[in-house]
């Protein structure tokens, strides 16, 4: 027999999403993700970016890569098993490997309770070590977010600014050593001064390779500052995947040139500084069997309107587009 060894930490494999919305009997289906597919590596560290307007999957998918949701149809391993199949050892593992980070950190953090008590729990729980040991662990995740643990002591969740209870709950998933960071918005609600420092944070946890983190936003100026890879995503599905530097300055699908032409901007350098706001958004399911970007497509010819199309893969991209189809 041969010995499977793999280094793959979490393998998405052409998960959908769909929602019943509106009524169990007479209500109608929403795909909210449609058919993704991803993959961290254990060997390699990487930053990836998911972008696209609101409501295009983003919050869903990476729910399900925490196994807060589970898909429709498709698979999510870690370390080849099931993410939803895992015996108790095997879970405390992935939550151990796997950590979130949520768009607000208030939410992170139990009002009534002093932020070091969660700390220590955390510490106890995920790992083995004793009570004597655990302010040095606790120490050591803290100096990475450059905070002061004595500073933290004794006090509650709203006694901390945003920007720093997010530096905080950044520590706390740092404390079980994660091999991936699942990051909703981390940045979104903190003060634009503490906004780069907290992602100058995540670029140096990938560098010293301690982890991957999966990145989501809005801002595709900070996906471009941060990320190795990004996805874009509309209406559940992947439309455009690579390396961030070529999909942000030489966009191939139409849906990631208008996200990036929506920001008109007189000084390039500045172009990318505003969130993704696109006007005329339809928030009903376009049920229509072609390209769902078809619709909105300047580029759109027959075809786009009647099939789906294919994963295009170009050297280290994919595009999800009739254009690049010869
Ligand atoms: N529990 C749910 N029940 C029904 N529909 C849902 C549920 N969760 C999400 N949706 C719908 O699924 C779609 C995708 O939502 P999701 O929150 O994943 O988008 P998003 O890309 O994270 O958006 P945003 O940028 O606003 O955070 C939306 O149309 C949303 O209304
Ligand atoms: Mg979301």
């Amino acid at each position: 027999m041969r010995a499977v060894s793999s280094n793959i930490l979490l393998d998405v494999s052409n998960v959908t999403k769909i929602f019943k919305i509106g009524g169990i009997y007479f209500g109608e289906k929403l795909t909210a993700v449609d058919n993704i597919s991803l993959k961290f590596m254990d060997d390699k560290k990487i930053i990836l970016s998911i972008v696209g307007e609101s409501g295009s999957g983003k919050s869903t998918l990476a729910k399900m890569i925490l196994g807060i949701e589970k898909p429709t149809s498709g698979s999510i391993l870690y370390r080849g098993k099931d993410i939803f199949k895992l015996n108790k050892k095997e879970r405390k593992d992935f939550r151990k490997d796997v950590q979130p980070i949520f768009q607000n950190p208030y939410e992170s953090f139990n009002p009534l309770r002093k932020v070091d008590e969660y700390l220590y729990s955390t510490a106890l729980s995920y790992l083995e070590v004793d009570r004597s040991s655990l302010e040095k662990v606790i120490e050591e995740s803290f100096s990475i977010v450059g905070l002061d643990f004595e500073r933290v002591k004794g006090k509650y969740p709203h006694e901390f600014s945003g920007g720093e209870l997010q530096r905080v709950a950044i520590a706390r998933a740092l404390i079980t050593k994660p091999h991936l960071l699942i990051a909703d918005e981390p940045v979104s609600m903190v003060d634009a001064t503490l906004r780069m420092s907290i992602l100058n944070i995540f670029s140096e946890l990938k560098e010293k390779l301690y982890s991957s983190i999966m990145y989501i936003t809005h801002d595709l100026s900070t996906a471009y500052y941060i990320s190795d890879y990004i996805m874009v995503m509309y209406r559940g599905s992947m439309v455009e995947y690579g390396n961030t530097r070529e999909v942000l300055e030489e966009p191939l699908h139409p849906y990631t040139k208008i996200l990036l032409e929506s920001i008109p901007k007189p000084n390039p350098k500045l172009r990318w500084r505003e969130e993704i706001k696109l006007s005329g958004l339809e928030v009903k399911e376009f049920e229509a069997l072609g390209c769902k970007f078809s619709n909105r497509c300047a580029n759109a010819t027959e075809k786009c309107f009647k099939e789906r199309p294919p994963e295009i893969v170009l050297n280290e991209r994919k595009v999800c587009c009739w254009l690049y189809s010869h």
